[in-house]
């Protein structure tokens, strides 16, 4: 009695009432009449019709079967990965039923079905996809703790009804379209900072916290919290899309800022995964677990994060350079030097254009390609040295000494790095002006190893420029990664889709990834193949199918789970 299939049932009666009864014969015969059956599928209805039919002869004794020797494959499959092809189209219930269960728990405010907040809980006008007519939930719910999400996946997981969770809302990639409609949770109302551990650097917020919140309420500490996303955006999406930002390059993206989750489970089962030590041998890192699983393993509903330490002088320069490729090649040689810079963004000419046309800065800018800098310190002088030798690289890759400047005010730092963050819509704005209100825009996600990025870059603007496509270019440049924002009517995606392969394929051929921050949604899960091929994407379907049998949660995001799929 050693097997690994052993100690795994014997947690549960029911299993060790089937040990007890020896149905082996039978189980061998039914398998046979049914022709999916002896293959190792690992679909949830065949683990359904596996539990009934074991349940019946659970019921009865009249054969011998020892499940803990010889677990039939049916049942527990022997393999360590799950294809597609040995899965089955899942099969859900009435949301109804879950709506009527859960009026016992939570007030009528709590639910909504609202044709609005259906509609904008399942598309954004920025998203590079967008739902179709019949792909929006049938009702939103808005829980306000820990216990009502379980609550609710309980209802959910006893009908079998798909859920979708829901933060900011910012995602880029199709994250939160319900392909399966069933019910969105919108986690808004869980939106408070439950304890500051100063004197540990660390926090312990509630999943609907935003980022820009987070900030305004660290700064008088003294505190930050890396990653900067979206505007919008909030702890719980952030975790899921493992996002990062201006800031990765100093403090790391969401893998590395956060200690420990409390995450609901599909059957409703809470699980906090750490305590709050930085340091911890104590078995599997479940934390990294759902850190970029896309709302598809669990529902984030606390987090522990890090905290740094601001900066006490920091300084924003902006610096433009003749060409993309004398910027691209000053970024490589800053990251090559080592110098300690806390953020290194790159925009095109294009970018500039669109920036200044946008009305959100003061017109003071070139429209060339242009590098700004936070560079930051503890002492002016720990500043000032900094900035030389970055000032040394630039002028080595032409900027030219009047092209480098600081800005001269809090209020203009401010201005530029709103700048930054609002890039996409800036670019949209133009869009509208040349394609009008309809435009659509596709953003792209590449990251390259640093070397890379000048070849990649002139490679995506060559391609896009070839294509008469307008796009503009950003790139989070200390770390090789790089956004093109494509605006395009909408009877030229076919057009943009190829210019967007060309691109992704030749990040790959780089030894690239096709999304350093945004994620794979929906719209990138062919991409996400050709990065990794397929056993290391069966893996993964197999840990979905393991923590959500049913596959009740964000169904059909990071990579199919249902061989009748035809979404592209
Ligand atoms: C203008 C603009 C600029 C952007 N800049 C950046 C950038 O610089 N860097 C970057 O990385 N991204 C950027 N983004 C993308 C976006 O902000 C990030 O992907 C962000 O992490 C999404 O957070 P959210 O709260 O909006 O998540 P949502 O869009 O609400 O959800 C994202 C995903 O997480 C899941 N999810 C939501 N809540 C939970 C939860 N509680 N538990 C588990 N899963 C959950 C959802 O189901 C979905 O799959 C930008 C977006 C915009 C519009
Ligand atoms: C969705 O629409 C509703 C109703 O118009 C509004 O109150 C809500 O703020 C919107 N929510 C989002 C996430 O846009
Ligand atoms: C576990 O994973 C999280 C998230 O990626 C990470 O921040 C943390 O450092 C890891 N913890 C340990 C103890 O390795
Ligand atoms: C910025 O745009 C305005 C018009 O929108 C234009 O007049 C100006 O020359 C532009 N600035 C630069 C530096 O190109
Ligand atoms: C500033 O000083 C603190 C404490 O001495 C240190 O932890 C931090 O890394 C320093 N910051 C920079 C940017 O050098």
């Amino acid at each position: 009695m050693h097997c690994v299939a052993r100690r795994a049932f014997s947690t549960s009666k029911f299993w060790q009432n089937v040990g007890k009864n020896d149905a082996k014969q039978s189980i061998k015969t039914s398998a046979a009449t049914s022709d999916k059956s002896s293959s190792s599928r690992g679909s949830n209805l065949l683990y359904s019709a596996a539990i009934l039919t074991i349940g019946v002869l659970a019921g009865t004794s009249w054969a011998s079967f020892n499940i803990c020797k010889d677990p039939p494959e049916f049942i527990f499959p022997h393999t360590s990965t799950l294809p597609l092809d040995k899965t089955l189209p899942p099969i859900y219930g009435d949301y109804q039923k879950v709506l009527d269960d859960l009026k016992a728990y939570l007030k009528s405010d709590q639910i909504s079905v609202s044709k609005d907040e259906l509609q904008n809980h399942s598309d954004s006008f920025f998203s590079t996809d967008h739902p179709k007519d019949d792909e929006r939930p049938y009702a939103v719910l808005y829980p306000e703790s820990t216990v009502q999400v379980s609550l609710i996946m309980k209802a959910a997981h006893k009908h079998h009804v798909p859920i979708v969770p829901y933060t900011g809302g910012t995602s880029l990639e199709g994250h939160y379209i319900p392909t399966r409609q069933g019910i969105c949770i919108d986690l808004s109302r869980m939106n408070k900072v439950i304890a500051l551990h100063k004197e540990d650097l660390d926090i312990v917020v509630q999943p609907a916290v935003g980022w820009e919140d987070l900030a305004e309420y660290l700064a008088p500490e003294g505190l930050i919290f890396g990653p900067d996303p979206g505007p919008g955006a909030c702890i719980g999406g952030m975790c899921g899309t493992s996002c990062s930002g201006t800031n990765a390059a100093r403090y790391g993206t969401m893998r590395e800022n956060v200690i420990s989750l409390t995450v609901v489970m599909a059957d409703g089962s809470i699980v906090k995964t750490k305590r709050r030590p930085k340091k911890s041998s104590a078995g599997y890192n479940l934390t990294n677990l759902f850190i970029g699983s896309e709302g598809t393993l669990g529902i984030v509903t606390e987090a522990t994060l890090k905290l740094n330490i601001l900066p006490k002088f920091e300084n924003v320069a902006v610096v433009s350079f003749p060409t993309l490729d004398d910027a691209a090649k000053a970024v490589a040689k800053v990251v090559q030097s080592g110098l300690q810079f806390n953020a290194m963004e790159l925009l095109d000419a294009e970018m500039m254009k669109f920036v200044n046309g946008s009305g959100s800065v003061t017109n003071k800018y070139k429209e060339l390609p242009t590098l700004m800098f936070k560079l930051g310190g503890n002492s002016t002088n720990v500043v000032k040295e900094i900035t030389n030798d970055i000032k040394a690289i630039c002028y080595e890759c032409n900027c030219g000494k009047s092209n480098f400047r600081f800005a001269s005010s809090d209020e203009e730092k401010e201005e530029l790095w709103t700048a930054r963050k609002v890039a996409l819509w800036s670019t949209l704005d133009a869009g509208k002006l040349l394609h009008g209100p309809d435009t659509q825009i596709w953003t792209t996600d590449v990251a390259v190893p640093i070397s890379k990025l000048v070849y990649s870059l002139e490679h995506a603007r060559k391609v896009i420029d070839d294509a008469k496509l307008t796009a503009s270019i950003v790139s989070h440049a200390g770390d090789g990664n790089y956004h093109t924002f494509i605006v395009y009517p909408k009877e030229d995606r076919e057009k943009v889709q190829k210019v967007v392969e060309q691109m992704v394929h030749k990040a790959l051929e780089l030894d690239g990834t096709v999304t350093g921050e945004h994620g794979i949604g929906i719209g990138k899960r062919d991409f996400l193949l050709e990065e990794l091929g397929d056993t290391p994407i069966d893996l993964m379907r197999k840990i979905k199918f393991a923590l959500d049998p049913l596959l009740l949660l964000n169904p059909d995001k990071v990579f199919r789970i249902d061989p009748e799929d035809k979404h592209n």
